[in-house]
């Protein structure tokens, strides 16, 4: 069997922490080449990972390079145009989240994908944990019957990454905390409902933080080498969004990157016939039988590495043709709502419908 060779572009946080370990521990597959325009952390990140090719223009890796797929590892604004041109160079790609800023760049990217014919993941390493594999396969055997309200967020009390650097300034990240650490709970959130069609959105956003910011430490300070921090922080620290879909469910989303409150990354679903709560202290379903309420407690396997899980599939999917978790309408519809959400604020929390994005 042939190996899979894979570049990554952009040699941040991410990639150091994330993909490079996971493709390491990924039998049939080898990193041959990293983009970054940073040369000295391209440097630093190619001798750590022993990467032969390395490259300051990432158009140059996918040319002359010798790779099957890419991982796009790069501020939220790169992802369209990277991820466009990654496929239509023929490379499968696995793009970080947001995949996309707007529902309109999800399209795009989504458009060149299915004209390319290669694999394209989003990279919703949340989908992959213990308790979201478990409550998938309550969900798909009809234990829960319809799924008509959800609500979850992923709430940080003082987590604001790379204040003043690209993740805090609006016109390189699209978006501060629901886009960064909101989209992990919605699409996650999404997914397990089974991917209503959404109609309308309201949402709020607050920069409470904006004089008492603090950094919160990701990306680690040692893969911060020769980063630009211009100092700009015009994001939001705290979102929420309401929203509703054609099948008459509705879902509530909250999202924080700085806050006087618990952090947790959590989820309820309520179905017709069973519910279930997920949060840092665990799984719980709750049932009926034989008359009973029921509650059951799954054993969560706490130990999966979801980078690795993910970038398993993502080479599964290259090797054996499968189609990647994260189907086209996921992508673009986890897009559209966020984008809403943004919309609706700036309306004062008007709401917005799907078919006017
Ligand atoms: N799945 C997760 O849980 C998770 C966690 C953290 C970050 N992310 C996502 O990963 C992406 C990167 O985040 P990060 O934390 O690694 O950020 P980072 O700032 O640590 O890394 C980004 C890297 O991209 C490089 N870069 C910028 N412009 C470039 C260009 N034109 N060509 C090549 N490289 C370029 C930067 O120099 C930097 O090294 C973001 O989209 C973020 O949302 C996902």
């Amino acid at each position: 069997m042939e190996t899979i060779r894979v570049g990554i572009i952009g040699a941040g946080g991410i990639a150091q922490y994330g993909h490079l370990p996971a493709f390491r521990n990924t039998p049939g597959v080898e990193v041959v080449a990293i983009a970054d325009i940073n040369e000295k952390k391209l440097a630093h990140v190619a001798e750590k990972f022993g990467i032969p090719r390395r490259f300051t223009d990432y158009r140059e890796m996918l040319e002359q390079a010798d790779i099957d797929a890419v991982s796009i590892c790069t501020p939220n604004y790169l992802h369209r145009e990277m991820s466009i041109n990654s496929l239509n160079a023929g490379k499968h790609v696995l793009c970080e989240k947001p995949v996309a800023v707007t529902g309109e760049d999800a399209k795009a990217i989504i458009a060149a994908a299915e004209a390319s014919g290669k694999v394209f993941m989003g990279a919703f390493c949340q989908r992959f944990s213990g308790a979201s594999q478990i409550l998938k396969k309550f969900i798909q055997d009809g234990k829960f019957g319809d799924i008509y309200y959800v609500k979850g967020g992923y709430i940080r009390r003082r987590g604001i990454p790379g204040l003043g650097g690209w993740f805090t300034t609006k016109s390189l990240s699209g978006g501060g905390c629901m886009l960064d650490i909101g989209v992990h709970a919605l699409d996650r959130m999404y997914w397990l409902m089974g991917a209503p069609e959404p109609v309308a959105v309201s949402g709020a956003v607050y920069q409470a933080f904006k004089d008492n910011a603090v950094d919160g430490g990701w990306p680690p300070l040692d893969t911060r080498i020769g980063d630009v921090f211009a100092g700009i922080n015009d994001v939001e620290d705290m979102a929420s969004g309401y929203v509703q879909f054609a099948n008459g469910a509705t879902l509530v989303l909250e999202a924080s990157w700085a806050g006087n409150c618990e952090p947790n990354f959590y989820m309820q679903l309520f179905g017709t016939k069973a519910g279930a709560m997920e949060d840092s202290r665990g799984l719980k379903i709750f049932g009926e039988e034989a008359g009973s309420l029921l509650d059951i407690e799954p054993q969560v396997d706490t130990k999966i590495n979801t980078y690795e899980a993910e970038i398993a599939h993502f080479v599964d999917c290259i090797r054996e043709g499968k189609k990647p978790l994260t189907t086209p309408q996921e992508i673009i519809n986890v897009a559209k709502i966020i984008e809403a959400v943004y919309r609706s604020a700036e309306q004062n929390g008007q709401q917005i419908k799907i078919s006017d994005l």
